[in-house]
């Protein structure tokens, strides 16, 4: 039996990939990718990996393709789950089961494996998304199948194996963390009750705004088909323009969120994110798309965002649904270029201007000045006499008792 499992180099996936072996004797074909979660060197995974036993181990730098394939796409609609999570993890899972899945292919494995417990969102968007595109694909999910009771069974089981566990800085430190060039996420212990205020050390790529400098950082952002691309003028790759918009985020305190939100398996769940380079852009693209999008189109693919945003949350990437939703705002999307200005200053993303070749901002028809011509005020008289008519009738109604 033959197994690629995602792994993350990190003490709870090389758990799994001992378990694999030792208790379902499995061969194990690891697969670690460089998502812009910070780990720059990746060969200490694959030596780690290695030395564990496993049979071949693929190491990938998948962060263009996440943040062209993924992140960009996704943001040209604007997505945020129950109004604030730009679902930064939601977005990763994705692109690594279809890794899996193609390498599972390649290597003449039948089954895929993740570290993902039984109670999260993350064994559901894995798996969705393998199973969209391998219907024959066998899922195996450790957290679910094993028979650790508690943190102190599996550090046991590491002990017994030799694993490395790295001392901890902080043993109070999240108990689960996630992170890749969009976020990082932070999860569990010391999150667990809503009340308390996450300690600063939980905060793992921005200052605190309160730290952050006393000077406004100005930058423009320039957009393509609803693309960033470029910043200052200087034209970056998806992933390095996200890298950058991250750097001047964490600088200035920008994108930090605490937020209880609701799991697809039911539970509610505190999570505290940062998301800096994200939460310049999604105010910078609704920038672009104020002056560039109808009002008819800018609203319905608000209203659909949702939606679309809940698809994705919930791991319904490889969806026909989410793929009919990507057809239509990517269609919206082919004016939406131009240039955003912006300030950013401890924790804020301030815009201060834009202008577009594609603008439908009219200051003929705006404008309290003489507009020769452009609009005639008696039409409104008209205009809000027919849209008052059934207001009127139903007042009139009332009043009649
Ligand atoms: N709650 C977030 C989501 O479902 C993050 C989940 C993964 N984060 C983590 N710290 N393990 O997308
Ligand atoms: C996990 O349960 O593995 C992480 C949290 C989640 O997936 O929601």
């Amino acid at each position: 039996k033959k197994v690629v499992l995602a792994y993350s180099g990190g003490l709870d996936t090389s758990i799994i990939l001992k378990w694999l072996q030792t208790e379902l004797n499995a061969e194990v074909v690891t697969f670690t990718a460089d998502l812009g979660q910070g780990d720059d060197d990746l060969e200490p995974a694959r030596r780690k990996a290695e030395m564990l036993g496993a049979k071949k181990m693929y190491i990938e730098d998948v962060r263009e393709e996440f943040v062209s394939d993924f992140v960009f796409p996704m943001f040209r609609a604007n997505a945020q789950y129950e109004g604030l999570y730009l679902l930064g993890t939601s977005i990763a899972r994705p692109l690594i089961s279809k890794r899996l899945v193609e390498i599972a292919h390649e290597t003449g494995a039948d089954a895929i494996a993740h570290g993902a417990t039984g109670k999260g969102n993350d064994q559901v968007r894995f798996e969705l998304s393998a199973y969209a595109l391998n219907p024959d694909i066998k899922v195996i999910a450790p957290w679910r199948d094993w028979s650790f009771k508690s943190r102190t069974d599996l550090i046991d089981f590491a002990e017994k194996h030799q694993i490395p566990i790295a001392k901890d800085k902080r043993n109070e430190a999240p108990f689960s963390v996630d992170a890749n060039l969009l976020h990082s996420s932070s999860e569990g212990k010391v999150l667990e009750d809503p009340w308390g205020e996450p300690p600063e050390y939980v905060h793992q790529r921005t200052v605190s705004p309160m730290d952050a400098p006393d000077e406004v950082t100005e930058i423009t952002i320039s957009f393509r088909r609803g693309d960033a691309v470029a910043i200052d003028g200087k034209e970056l790759s998806p992933a390095s323009l996200l890298a950058a918009l991250n750097d001047l985020g964490r600088d200035n305190g920008i994108g930090r969120l605490d937020l209880v939100e609701n799991r697809f398996v039911g539970m509610k769940s505190r999570g505290v994110y940062e998301t800096p380079g994200g939460t310049i852009l999604l105010a910078a693209h609704r920038a672009i798309e104020s002056i560039t999008l109808d009002r008819g189109a800018a609203h319905l693919k608000d209203e659909l965002m949702p939606r679309y945003a809940e698809l994705i949350y919930n791991g319904f990437w490889f969806s026909p649904e989410r793929e009919m939703l990507q057809a239509l705002i990517d269609r919206s999307q082919e004016d939406v270029e131009g240039d955003v200005r912006l300030k950013l200053y401890k924790g804020n993303v301030i815009v201060t201007g834009r202008r577009s070749p594609k603008s439908l901002y009219s200051d003929a028809l705006v404008t309290f000045e003489d507009d020769r011509g452009a609009y005639d005020q008696k039409d409104a008289e008209g205009f809000i006499r027919l849209n008052a008519l059934r207001l009127r009738t139903l007042a009139a109604r009332k009043r009649n008792g």
